[in-house]
């Protein structure tokens, strides 16, 4: 089994699941409605606890929560009315459509083909109106499933290598993800998705956390087999990919000896038969940690991202200014949010984009960005209608703050084609594309890393939703052609890999029958 630094195991993933002209037209592939798998993780023999239906309103305007984050060091424990927030603002179920199969549960938070393959749990100590335990979020009733009763803080201490704010941590959020829910549509492509889908969801949860005050960071560096474990999930079927430290307080008391001893509960199949794609649970191995020794070695030290000197016309950010700023809170702008099925061909000013590349990129508090405010993924944009810009193609300095032309054009037909011949990139206003060199990351933090540039991107894409929203514009996430993609923001982007987009701009209101 390759070990985490022999990198070819990422690059291999990536390349074999890169989307071509040529790879979506000979993809045998079909969704088979009648396996379909269940939305939901269901545990029949535990009841479930109620979470409460009132919802604390914290009024905390979205593009300050997006953009901020609370100091690591600050003493704060989330109460069960706080981490109810948490969860149906970032996984909740906040919309529901009947079709013809059946009934979508939309979540707070995007997700490709609307399968939300992330699950969450809570690893907490004693907390104000929760005891001790390790919790199952079941967003279907509402409630929490209690897997273990006590305090299993420790275990994740271990598993982290003692990452300082694990050590700290009131309560530590696992977000796990499940294959066959999201790779009955997507396949092998899945485990970018997990990336994608799980930091959408964070984007969402890290806001949110803000706007109630609690420290907030994101942990991808630990022990699979001791998270998996601690859990009790079958890694076969779903994996730990991301914890949350949520809060801070005393450090928390080393045991020698939590007994992780599996639960044996009984699941509820997602479909009646599920099909294996092997090159996920090959990249998900290659890019596991497996000693204490490995992951504190692992997190931090982010490589630098060096962007040349312009050589095309720079335009400054021009963000709006406080008084303009919209201050629509979070959780109004969090269910408002939906992705855009349609956008109009109108154009958005130069200080709405400018105020979503500004709030979206201000750092995530992640082990994986070190020091707060470097950033993994670079951003190119295909500008179609933006006042005060010429339509065509740029890149997004973001130490500098200011965005280079790199071509000019109207390239909606282009971009229409890049976003998997959508219409959707075609008629935006803008699209944003992350684009990451893999390699100098992939040296540096193993395969896993993969997974590190992935998450990032859905967080930050998830980001610019809420300050799309919080705008009143819309956004969608949208997949695309890997190498098309780099072909045509080349020569700057030569070599960099495509990972993720986004489109911004007006949407059309959907006519209600
Ligand atoms: C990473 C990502 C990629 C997506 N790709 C597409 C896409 O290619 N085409 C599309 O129409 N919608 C796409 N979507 C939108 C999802 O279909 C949408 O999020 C999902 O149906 C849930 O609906 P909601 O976002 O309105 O809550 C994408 C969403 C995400 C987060």
């Amino acid at each position: 089994m390759p070990e985490n630094h022999d990198i070819e195991a990422a690059l291999k993933y990536h390349n074999a699941t890169k989307h071509s002209y040529a790879s979506v037209r000979t993809n045998p592939h079909f969704l088979d409605f009648a396996n379909q798998p269940l939305p939901f993780k269901i545990y029949p023999t535990l009841e479930p606890l109620r979470l409460p239906d009132e919802m604390r309103q914290t009024g905390v305007a979205a593009l300050s929560a997006i953009a901020e984050s609370v100091p690591a060091q600050t003493n704060a424990a989330p109460d069960l009315s706080a981490i109810t927030q948490l969860l149906y603002l970032s996984a909740g179920i906040t919309r529901q459509r009947k079709y013809s199969g059946g009934e979508i549960y939309f979540r707070a938070a995007a997700c490709t083909g609307a399968l939300y393959e992330v699950e969450l749990y809570l690893v907490c100590g004693e907390l104000a109106d929760l005891p001790a335990g390790v919790y199952h979020f079941a967003p279907a009733e509402f409630g929490l499933r209690k897997l273990r009763a006590g305090d299993y803080r420790s275990v994740l201490v271990e598993a982290t290598g003692g990452e300082p704010a694990v050590a700290h941590a009131p309560l530590t959020v696992v977000c796990t993800c499940t294959y066959w829910r999201n790779a009955w549509k997507y396949q092998d492509r899945t485990y970018r998705h997990f990336g994608w889908d799980n930091g959408t969801l964070l984007a969402n949860l890290l806001a949110v956390a803000t706007a109630w005050g609690l420290p907030a960071r994101v942990v991808c560096g630990f022990i699979d087999d001791t998270v998996n474990g601690l859990l009790d999930v079958d890694s076969q079927h779903e994996v730990a990919f991301s914890l949350v430290v949520l809060g801070h307080g005393s450090a928390i008391p080393l045991q020698s000896s939590a007994d992780t001893s599996p639960l044996g509960l009984e699941t509820v199949p997602l479909s009646r038969h599920e099909v294996d794609y092997p090159l996920m649970r090959e990249i998900h191995a290659a890019s596991s940690l497996r000693s204490t020794e490995e992951v504190p070695a692992w997190r931090g030290h982010t490589p630098p991202s060096s962007f040349p000197q312009p050589t095309g016309p720079v335009f400054q950010l021009r963000p709006l200014s406080d008084d303009e700023m919209p201050c629509d809170a979070l959780e109004q702008v969090i269910l408002r949010r939906g992705s855009s099925r349609k956008f109009a061909r109108t154009p958005i000013t130069l200080p709405q984009l400018s105020t979503i590349l500004d709030r979206a990129t201000r750092g995530v508090p992640a082990d994986f960005l070190d020091p707060l405010g470097t950033q993994l993924n670079h951003l190119y944009l295909i500008i179609h209608a933006v006042e005060g810009l010429e339509p065509g193609a740029y890149f997004f300095d973001r130490d500098r703050r200011e965005i280079e032309c790199l071509k000019q054009g109207n390239f909606r037909d282009v971009a229409g084609y890049l976003g998997l011949e959508q219409q959707l990139p075609a008629d935006a206003a803008v699209d944003i594309f992350f684009l990451a060199d893999l390699r100098p990351i992939l040296q540096r933090f193993g395969n896993r890393g993969y997974r590190a540039v992935q998450l990032e991107a859905g967080i930050l894409g998830g980001k610019c939703y809420l300050a799309a929203y919080a705008q009143r514009l819309g956004a969608t996430g949208l997949t695309f052609y890997d190498d098309d993609v780099t072909r045509f923001f080349s020569p700057n982007a030569e070599g960099k890999n495509a990972i993720f987009l986004v489109a911004i701009g007006n949407s059309v209101k959907r006519q209600s029958s």
